[in-house]
């Protein structure tokens, strides 16, 4: 139906290529409170209000811009309305966007997609950050599906979530991160977010504003979105040392350089646990080591959670490194996501969380981090939060989902101990006990990038080019094949730098 306006039917028109039209597309623009009938001019779109209606006109090329859109009654192209779109591709030679380049695909996204498309029958895709259970299907926890029954039946509302989002949410997410001693209400500035993804974004967005002028440093390797995300917020994005390929382990002393030639109130961007994509976490003596150091040099604590109870199975083992922190008075702000514990990937849930020194300052940065979501997506979406929310409340639920979670946790050890067999079976004379040694949903394998590039181009295994491989994404049906697969392309070379 074509849009009205104070009763006349706007008609914009429609394109053709002989009499090479261009098309404007005024998409928050409507067409008569756009016309200022006394200048005989187009309103500026600043003068229109947000409920203004939104066609699409079509204005001839040579047309005079100054001229008002004509009415069906004035005689325009008959067959054509304002709601119709079919004209956008014929006109598109002098399209405004003609200039804007293809982007760089995402590199683990395009790895998914060329999976997608090959048609091999032993394609293995271990590249996937998600949870697959052991006949390679993705999985939905129990407990979460009960819990979207419960909230099924109690009508659950569709209203709009406050800015910072659901507050039993983040109370029941900040007592799973921070565990019970915590005094949340006092010490803890906390916002749903959109998964952990979010969460990063909105904590460097604050540290650009509130913490100026002083660089990020993220571990060498990590989770390339960090980047991304960090240098998009602004902030002058570096690495420290963390993972020593020569041996395949964690590299403590180069981090504990790292961190001491930092200048004073860096930020440090840390795994919780479950680093991705090494799989290797410091020990909690470890980690005191470098908390320390970060307290000398007065450094602030970025800790990114994604893996909270994924990683060990036990979420307060998991949870260990930043409650240490926080024991220790260092400034910390926590990213936390439920895509991996939960299995709420989609459904796109978080929260990012400041610790601060008392109840004002609680509510000053309360009040910032609303400022900086309001005009980026105005408030979070409400159901994934409302099914973590109602399994952390109800305790029947939670102990079910405890089990549900270490079992995932678990799948992936044993995989981790069947790989390792499957190699040496194989025949590979490789020391593989990193593998058994890492944790969390990828292991580092060290094999270089030509032996990556082997193993999806001849077994069609499909792999980020850094050698990380999804213990999720193997099971006991391609196991063997996987297994004898790396051990054609590792066979006689070396599996660390
Ligand atoms: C280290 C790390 N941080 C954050 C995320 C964010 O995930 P999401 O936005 O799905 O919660 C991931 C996901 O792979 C990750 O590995």
């Amino acid at each position: 139906m074509p849009p009205t306006n104070n009763n006349t039917t706007i008609d914009a028109g429609e394109p053709t290529s002989e009499d090479q039209l261009t098309h404007i597309r005024r998409s928050s623009l409507a067409l008569d409170p756009a016309w200022d009938a006394e200048t005989n001019s187009l309103r500026h779109l600043g003068d229109l209000d947000d409920d203004d209606l939104i066609p699409i006109a079509y204005f001839p090329l040579k047309a005079n811009l100054n001229e008002a859109p004509k009415t069906k009654q004035e005689g325009l192209h008959p067959s054509a309305s304002a709601g119709d779109v079919s004209a956008y591709s014929q006109g598109s030679s002098d399209d405004i966007w003609q200039n804007v380049p293809m982007g760089a695909p995402d590199a683990i996204l395009g790895i998914a997609q060329a999976y997608r498309q090959c048609e091999d029958p032993r394609k293995v895709n271990v590249c996937v950050g998600a949870y697959r259970d052991d006949a390679g299907k993705s999985y939905v926890l129990p407990s979460v599906r009960a819990a979207e029954k419960m909230l099924w039946e109690s009508q659950e509302p569709k209203e709009y979530l406050p800015i910072e989002g659901d507050k039993d949410f983040v109370r029941c997410a900040l007592k799973f991160a921070y565990g019970p001693n915590m005094d949340i209400d006092t010490h803890v500035a906390a916002v749903q977010t959109l998964s952990g993804t979010g969460a990063c974004a909105i904590g460097g967005r604050f540290l650009a504003q509130f913490w100026k002028n002083h660089p990020i440093y993220v571990p060498d390797p990590t989770w390339s979105n960090h980047i991304s995300i960090f240098n998009q917020c602004g902030l002058d994005c570096r690495k420290y040392r963390y993972y020593n390929r020569s041996t395949n382990a964690l590299d403590l002393e180069g981090m504990l350089k790292d961190l001491n030639r930092a200048k004073d109130g860096s930020i440090f961007l840390l795994h919780a646990c479950a680093h991705n994509p090494t799989g290797c976490d410091p020990s909690l003596e470890q980690w005191k080591e470098v908390i320390d150091v970060v307290r000398q040099k007065h450094h602030v604590c970025f800790f990114d959670s994604a893996y909270q109870g994924f990683a060990s199975g036990n979420a307060e083992v998991d949870a260990q490194a930043f409650r240490y922190a926080v024991s220790q008075h260092v400034p910390i702000l926590l990213a936390q996501s439920f895509a991996k514990n939960f299995g709420l990937y989609g459904e796109r849930v978080g929260t990012l969380s400041v610790v601060c020194g008392d109840a004002e300052q609680r509510d000053h940065i309360l009040s910032e981090l609303r400022l900086i979501i309001r005009p980026l997506y105005s408030s979070p979406p409400r159901h994934g939060s409302s099914i973590v929310k109602t399994v952390l409340m109800d305790p029947a639920l939670k102990e079910q989902y405890y089990e549900e979670c270490a079992g995932m946790a678990l799948r992936i050890q044993k995989m981790r101990v069947k790989l390792v067999q499957a190699l040496q079976k194989a025949g590979s004379q490789h020391d593989w006990s990193h593998i058994t040694g890492q944790i969390g949903m990828f292991a580092f394998t060290g094999m270089n990038e030509a032996m990556c590039q082997q193993l999806t181009d001849e077994f069609s295994i499909y792999l980020t080019m850094n050698g990380r491989i999804s213990m999720a994404g193997l099971n006991q049906k391609n196991l063997e094949y996987v297994a004898a697969s790396i051990h054609v392309v590792t066979d006689g070379k070396s599996i660390s730098l």
